[in-house]
């Protein structure tokens, strides 16, 4: 049990690998306390989470409100007394457009979530973290590998959330936390599978056929699942990474090496 009896925040917990980072920390022995906005889903997660034997409290929170975020470390420490780990998961996507016309307001506002939310929260929970010489995890992406078109504001704000993970590290080693980011490529789940029929459909083929042509691409030729990018973050939130901080882990089955 790589994180028995640890105690991990979860921010952004949705159906693809917010679910899956809540399931497989509980099943490495962590108690989990799981934020995001949509209460339901954070309560059936909880449900999922309690049937594999452990605690977890969800806390709706908009994380780019300042007050919420709070709510969530109070949460946390009332209900466990401790915090061992932070994954900050939330993400927002700004348009996918050239950066020549992206709306800035746009970009702005997945700056709040992707970037200055993961340093205010990271704050917020530092005092509990150092205490038990915690660690901290980044969800990045693979958006980080490439320079696609329309790609461009979701790069800005990834590559910024890979730069806040390196210079934490530098900041908060010397006080025993760890930060380290985990950078998926595709995730098999519930967006990309509904993406995949919608392309299958469009273009007259079978879903398989879609999922096909891209697991070519990779050297695993399988895209990853959701628990397979969650135990690659277990792993770094474990005492197997202890000597591990300011790294970024790619897991994308070998579509980019790194
Ligand atoms: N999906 C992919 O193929 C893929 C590929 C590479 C990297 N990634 C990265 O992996 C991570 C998870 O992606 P995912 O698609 O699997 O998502 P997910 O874990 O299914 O969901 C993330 C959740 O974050 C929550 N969130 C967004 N803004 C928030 C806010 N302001 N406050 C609180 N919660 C917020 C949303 O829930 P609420 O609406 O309920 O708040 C959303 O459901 C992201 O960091 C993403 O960049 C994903």
């Amino acid at each position: 049990m790589l994180l028995e009896n640890q105690v991990v925040v979860i921010s952004g917990v949705g159906p693809g690998l917010g679910r899956g980072l809540a399931l497989q920390c509980a099943r490495a022995g962590a108690d989990v306390v799981l934020a995001a906005r949509n209460a339901l889903r954070l309560a059936e997660v909880a449900k999922e989470v309690a049937q594999l034997g452990r605690r977890a409290v969800p806390v709706e929170a908009d994380i780019t409100d300042d007050a919420a975020c709070q709510r969530m470390v109070d949460t946390a420490l009332e209900s466990f007394g401790r915090v061992d780990g932070l994954v900050h998961n939330a993400f927002a996507i700004p348009p996918l457009t050239d950066l020549a016309t992206v709306d800035l307001e746009a970009v702005r506002a997945a700056f709040e979530t992707n970037v200055l939310a993961a340093l205010h929260l990271t704050r917020l929970f530092t005092p509990a973290l150092v205490e038990q010489s915690g660690s901290i995890v980044m969800i990045n992406s693979a958006v980080l590998r490439h320079s696609r078109r329309t790609f461009g504001a979701y790069k800005m704000s990834k590559a910024a959330l890979l730069a806040l993970a390196q210079s934490l590290s530098t900041e908060l080693g010397p006080q025993g936390v760890r930060v380290n980011t985990v950078a998926p490529g595709y995730i098999w789940a519930d967006n990309l599978k509904w993406y995949f029929d919608y392309l299958a459909k469009k273009r007259g083929v079978s879903a398989q056929e879609v999922y096909d042509e891209n697991a070519v691409t990779l050297d695993l030729r399988k895209l990853p699942e959701p628990d397979e990018v969650a135990d690659a973050v277990v792993f770094m939130l474990s005492p197997l990474a202890r000597a591990v901080t300011g790294q970024c882990l790619d897991v994308n089955g070998g579509e980019w090496h790194h």
